[in-house]
């Protein structure tokens, strides 16, 4: 299988197995370098971008860079420490303990994890992805794994700290992976596209649409019901010799750099059976795999 590889631009090592776990069928390589510039950026952004661009000056502009930035932004403390929580103390107890101190007797717990992803091509093309994990402070560290303020982290909705979800729940759901999932979605169009042979834009979309509803005697008929473009469209279908109102909708998306998903739905009898194909899609445009969900509708 096709694989990326990336360098992760980051000092800590770990980072980088945890990214390669968010992105499906990507190598990331730690950079291995002397001399990392101080983080001087204003934003994420900027911080992740300059570590993006010192990989690419270390080892040249042929290979892809990922760098990353991340933080913890405390409401009661004004966004603090934010994009100097690596500087706010050494990680680990110390750096909870201050925290915890710095919120004795303060009830607005209120918190929140942010990382920045800012990818650097080898033709130059820039992407990134951000992803945020709202939350509260704990009064007191509890759980074993992840790291950093991952003890004393409450997300929204839980009751558990980030520690105690441990780290199969982190590379669902934590800031890293909503942003590695937002960077793969950005990457989607350009990588897909161009994978497929199609150049990086827009209309390309279609017309992978259009090679897929081409392709074989299911995609064909499919195509008759299908929008050619991702999009939603209104039809009838037939149950029975009865005529439903049914909405299809095609989309187009990208799950790993060599596979590639196009998604029909359909939803008819006033939405009360959904249907959803997923054809698996490979690079040159092949149909990999079929997977269905739901109720199918009868073929036009
Ligand atoms: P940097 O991105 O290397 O500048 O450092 C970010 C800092 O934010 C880390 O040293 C941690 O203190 C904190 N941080 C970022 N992500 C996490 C996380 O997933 N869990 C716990 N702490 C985190």
């Amino acid at each position: 299988m096709d694989r990326v590889t990336a360098t992760l631009c980051s000092r800590n090592a770990h980072k980088a197995r945890e990214l390669e776990r968010l992105l499906p069928g990507w190598t990331i390589e730690p950079l291995d370098a002397e001399g990392w510039p101080e983080e001087t950026g204003a934003t994420y952004f900027e911080n992740a971008r300059a570590k993006a661009l010192f990989g690419r000056e270390a080892l040249g502009p042929d290979r892809t860079y990922i760098g990353e930035d991340s933080g913890i932004e405390v409401d009661a403390l004004g966004g603090r420490p934010g994009i100097e929580s690596a500087r706010y103390a050494p990680e680990g107890g110390r750096a909870i303990a201050k925290l915890l101190r710095e919120l004795d007797g303060v009830a607005d717990r209120k918190a929140c994890y942010v990382s920045e992803l800012v990818c650097l091509m080898p033709g130059g093309h820039e992407l990134r992805g951000s992803g945020t994990l709202a939350g509260r402070i704990a009064d007191e560290p509890r759980g074993e794994e992840g790291f950093g303020y991952d003890p004393v982290f409450v997300p929204e909705g839980e009751d558990r700290t980030v520690a105690e979800l441990g780290n199969a729940w982190k590379e669902r759901s934590s800031h890293r992976a909503r942003a590695a999932r937002a960077l793969l979605a950005a990457l989607g169009a350009a990588l897909l596209f161009a994978a497929a042979g199609c150049g990086g834009t827009d209309p390309t979309a279609s017309r992978v649409l259009r090679a897929f509803f081409a392709g074989g005697p299911v995609a064909r008929s499919l195509g008759e019901r299908f929008p050619h473009e991702p999009g939603t469209r209104p039809c009838v279908v037939h149950d029975k010799g009865v005529a439903l109102q049914a909405t299809c909708a095609t989309d187009i998306s990208l799950v790993k750099p060599s596979r590639a998903v196009v998604t029909l739905t359909e939803a008819w009898n006033h939405g009360a059976r959904a249907h959803t194909w997923f054809f698996f899609i490979r690079r040159d445009g092949t149909v990999q795999s079929v997977v269905q969900e739901g109720r199918p509708a009868p073929l036009p």
